[in-house]
């Protein structure tokens, strides 16, 4: 990953005039899609050590080659981070500097999510440093709160941070947060060391970049079930 990026270009250019029915129909709506063979494998692989640890969870979604993965294992020691990508190829690239402390996995990331939930797993924090934007108008729904996967983020509970250096992608994040009725607010994030890539091929391109935090519940619970005292505040 080097080079120069350009800033996404789209024909669209405020939040989405659909947004508001999509984000209602998914949250009224079971998601019926059969779930992956290979996310299922993948789950379970991980499932025992992740419930012996018994560790509060960070599931750093969309980590590409999971170098935020590793940042967030120093940011939260505490915690159990688990990076997902769908991509082997991407995970196959990570390289860790010591014996990891975290888990990454090779899934689909909605997925997972799903599997997450059935086996009653709620998340500490949340974090999607850059995913795919989709910018055509027409992508709406391929866009993470134009999914039906959006619900199963919204139900994973914890803080949530989302990145992404397309603005309209995030504030309609945020307005898709604040329809399911759960306040998000949107900032420049100041980046002194980039957390991913993605995100230092941005930087090194002149973009700017834009973050939306929100905090899904009041307390997140260990995996396996039991609670603890969520976070209050936002770390950066
Ligand atoms: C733009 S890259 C960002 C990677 C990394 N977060 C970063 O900031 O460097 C988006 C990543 O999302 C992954 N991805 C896209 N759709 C996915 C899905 N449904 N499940 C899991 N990973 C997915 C891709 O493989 C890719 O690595």
């Amino acid at each position: 990953m080097r080079g120069h990026s350009s800033p996404v270009s789209s024909d669209q250019r405020h939040c989405h005039p659909r947004l508001g029915k999509l984000v209602s129909r998914h949250l009224g709506n079971e998601h019926r899609r059969p779930i992956a063979a290979h996310t299922r494998a993948a789950f379970e692989a991980i499932r025992h050590t992740v419930e012996q640890r018994a560790a509060p969870l960070v599931f750093d979604s969309f980590c590409g080659t999971g170098m935020s993965t590793a940042l967030l294992a120093q940011r939260h020691p505490d915690c159990l981070i688990i990076g997902i990508d769908k991509s082997a190829h991407r995970i196959n690239k990570h390289s860790a500097t010591a014996p990891p402390d975290y888990l990454l996995v090779r899934a689909d990331c909605g997925d997972f999510w799903r599997l997450a939930l059935a086996a009653g797993w709620a998340l500490q924090w949340h974090y999607l440093f850059y995913p795919n934007p989709w910018p055509k108008q027409s992508q709406l729904q391929r866009r993470l709160h134009g999914s039906p996967e959006f619900s199963s983020l919204l139900a994973l509970g914890g803080w949530v941070e989302l990145r992404s250096n397309w603005q309209v992608y995030v504030e309609e994040f945020g307005s898709a947060l604040h329809l399911a009725g759960h306040p998000a607010w949107v900032d420049s994030p100041e980046v002194g060391v980039p957390v991913s890539l993605f995100e230092r091929k941005y930087l090194h391109s002149g973009h700017p970049l834009w973050r939306c935090r929100c905090k899904l519940n009041d307390s997140a619970r260990l995996a396996g079930g039991g609670l603890i005292g969520g976070a209050q505040h936002v770390q950066d």
